[in-house]
Order: structure tokens, then sequence, then C-alpha cells
């Protein structure tokens, strides 16, 4: 159908016309044609039990025949409340929850959160943030200069704030002359470095686990734990982002907790409310939310509020996601289904145009090259995403690619035959796009 709307990160002179969902239920999307596509992103990656499930639906509409919206500025409601207990619970050592509804704002809270942590505390020269290249933290001024893809945000660099970049290990792409080990130890080697001669660092940001939208990277064993170390060891505060990688996405509740690395701040969202309404949440330490606390006029309270900051409808389907998440034991069945990308590892490794896998819990990246000896991307005249997304829709398959990465990111229950036929109905559309793109 013809479009007015501008869709994201879209070449809209590409696309004449959008293929219109009408419905959804389960793993499933319907066209306005009738066609059924398995949702092969998790709508983004953020839905975790599928379309139209009835409890959730049921949250939403027993919370809305109580209160749709109310401000959290001067006031409070029982969801957002209850949702805030349930984050600390299943988030060790952290102490208080601040909402915001998609994940750069939480982002962002993160980012001000910390700066102005070391203000409060007197501690005024730190303020530089580090980072690690090809994080993703959102699409906002501040997510973009922490979370520096050049790729995506170039055109911006002149306006963006200076953070540093310190390089990540990828197994795929090891500079020459080192294994996999010395570049892992290299970059560790980049950031005491610094650590060690820079006052002013005020904190360290990564996603936590696995960057996902800079290239689905799997950080390797124990990567995490020393970068946590060192934060500790300089008095670094460590901000993780786990809105694409936490609530059992990697096969854990909670990334850190797996990764041995404790944060002062972390940032949920996507999954957050089962990808029914927009939410997302900032959570911090006790010694930063303390650091917060003071007279009126010390002016040390956090100068951040949205229109929508913890809407009752999102908290509510929330906190029935979190039931579910108990009552279903989801990060068991997680733990099982994920087994079966395995199984599709090889397979998938050796068609034409496939140069690395990667894998874990419920993510795949699947990278596409010109020439497995080379490495080289494929770069086709079309967007790579067109092409994968029609001839995805040819198999009864959503597709979204990102760069040459082929992002397989399901709903997190979905069932093992399903799963099974989304990876079997992956390979045949690269099978048929190959030819397109080389
Ligand atoms: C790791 C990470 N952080 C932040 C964001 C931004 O979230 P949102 O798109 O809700 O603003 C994303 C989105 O993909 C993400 O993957």
């Amino acid at each position: 159908m013809k479009s007015f709307v501008w869709h994201p990160n879209t070449q809209m002179k590409e696309w004449d016309s959008f293929t219109k969902i009408v419905k959804a239920k389960g793993m499933w999307l319907t066209d306005s044609d009738g066609n059924n596509l398995l949702d092969g992103v998790a709508s983004m990656w953020c839905n975790v039990w599928g379309h139209s499930k009835p409890e959730l639906i049921n949250a939403i509409t027993k919370q809305s025949k109580k209160i749709q919206h109310t401000s959290m500025f001067n006031l409070t409601n029982a969801p957002t409340e209850e949702l805030a207990a349930n984050l600390i619970k299943i988030s060790p050592r952290m102490h208080r929850v601040f909402y915001s509804d998609n994940g750069s704002s939480a982002m962002e809270i993160a980012f001000k959160m910390g700066l102005q942590y070391w203000n409060n505390i007197g501690e005024k020269k730190k303020t530089k943030i580090m980072a690690l290249e090809k994080g993703y933290h959102g699409d906002t001024f501040g997510s973009m200069a922490v979370g520096y893809v050049p790729e995506f945000f170039n055109k911006f660099k002149n306006q963006l704030f200076s953070t540093i970049q310190i390089p990540v290990p990828n197994k795929y792409k090891i500079p020459k002359g080192y294994s996999y080990q010395d570049y892992q130890n290299f970059c560790i080697d980049k950031i005491e470095n610094i650590f060690s001669k820079d006052e002013k660092i005020a904190m360290f940001v990564m996603e936590s686990g696995a960057q996902v939208a800079g290239g689905v990277n799997i950080f390797p064993e124990g990567f995490q734990r020393k970068i946590s170390k060192l934060c500790k060891k300089y008095d670094v505060l460590l901000v993780l982002d786990e809105i694409a990688t936490g609530f059992g996405r990697l096969g854990s509740m909670v990334q850190y907790t797996e990764q041995r690395s404790i944060p002062d701040i972390v940032a949920y969202g996507k999954m957050l409310t089962g990808g029914y309404l927009t939410m997302a949440a900032t959570l911090t330490s006790k010694k930063i939310y303390k650091s917060f606390l003071g007279e009126f006029n010390d002016r040390k309270h956090l100068f951040h509020g949205h229109t929508f900051t913890g809407n009752p409808l999102s908290a509510a389907v929330a906190n029935e996601n979190l039931k579910l998440y108990q009552k279903y034991n989801l990060i068991k069945k997680i733990k099982k289904t994920s087994k079966i990308f395995e199984e599709y590892y090889e397979k998938i490794l050796e068609l034409k145009i496939v140069g690395d896998v990667r894998h874990k819990g419920m993510l795949m990246g699947i990278e596409l090259v010109k020439n497995k000896q080379s490495k080289i991307p494929i770069h086709p005249k079309k967007s790579i995403n067109k092409i994968f997304f029609e001839e995805g829709k040819k198999q009864g398959i959503y597709l979204r690619t990102l760069g040459n990465i082929v992002m397989i990111v399901p709903p997190l229950a979905i069932s093992e035959n399903e799963l099974n036929m989304l990876l079997s109905r992956t390979i045949e559309t690269i099978e048929s796009a190959q030819n397109q793109v080389v």
C-alpha cells in the first residue's frame, strides 16, 4: 500500500509500497493479502510470547479500565511501583528504577545519572565517557555519541560530544598479527592504560554480553568481567546496556549476572513489556541513587522526565510479562530451544555467500560476504535489507537484515517446530537471494 509514513532506517525511494500487517497471532503476522509471515525478528527484537497472548491482552484491558495514564510527576501508581519492586528483585545490587519509554532514552538517562553522580559527590573533573567501538545504544544524540556506529551516524559526527572509543575483539575480524586471545588482551590493556592515566574517566559504557546492532558480536568469555574489574579498580562507573540482550535474549534473565560483572547503572527495554507497549527502565545502585539526595536548593536531583514516564498500562503488561516468565519457566525453555540454532550452524556456514555465523541464546547473526577468503561484505546495488525482505516474504518469513548481517531474533517463546521452520526457510532465502547480491 502507498504510505504517508516516513519509515525508520529506510531509503524511501526504494520502497514504493509496504506490506500492511492486519493482524498477528502467536509467531505469525498476517498481511492484507492474506500472506502469513513467521516473525523472524520478534517485531524489532522485543516480542517474547508471540502476538495476541491472552494474558498480556487481559493485563492491558484490565488496567485500561482503571487508569490509562497518569504522570509520575508528584504522583505514583500501583503497576509502576509493583514493576520497580519486581525489577529490583531480579537485578542484583540495583536499588532504584527510573522509567522512560524507549531504549535510547533509557541510555540517555544512564549517561546523565553517571555524569551527575560525580558532580554530586564533588568529583567535578570526572566527565569523560568511554565505550566500545561498534556498540549501539540508540538513535538520540547522546546515544549516537556513545554508541558510535560510523555507518549509521557519520553524518552527525561534528555535532556529537566526544567519547573515547575502545576497540573490541571480534573473532571473525581479528587484525593481522594477533590471535583472538592476544587481541582481547590488547583491548583490555588499552582500557587499563587509559584508566590508569586519565582521572577524568567518569564511566565505561557497553552492551551486556554481546553487541547486537553493531554486528552480532558475542563477547568472549571473561571479557566483560575483566572490564568490570578494571572499573572497580580505577573507580570508574560501569554502565551496562541490556536493552537487547537481557530478559532471556542471550539465555539469561539478567546478562550481567551470567557475565559476573556488577554494573552501577543498567538499562532494560525491548522485552520488558513482552513487546506489547513502549517502556524502558534505567536501574541504579544505592551508591548512585544516594548521591542525588540533598536539600532542594542543593539542586542535586535528576533533571529528567518524559510525558509517558512510568505509564501504568505499560507497567501492568510488564508485570504480567514477568509473571509469565515464571509461570512458563521461560529461561529454562530458552536454554533448550536455543540448541536448535546449533543444528543449523554448519549448513548455514556452507552457503556460498556466508562468511560467519554467530549465535548465543535466541540470537543469531549470519554475515554475508562476497568471498569467504577476503571476507569483504556483499555490496549489491539494491539494499540487502530489501532483497532479503522480499525473498523472505516469498518463503513466508519476516526478516530484517542489518548491514550485511541476516539477523535471526525470534520471539523468545517460539516453539521448536517454528524455529526449525524459521531457520530452514532462512537458508532457502539466502540461497534464492545469493545470485542477486554477488
Ligand atoms: C543495545 C541497544 N540499546 C539501545 C537501543 C535503543 O532502543 P530504542 O530503539 O527502544 O530506542 C537498542 C535498539 O535496538 C539496542 O539494541
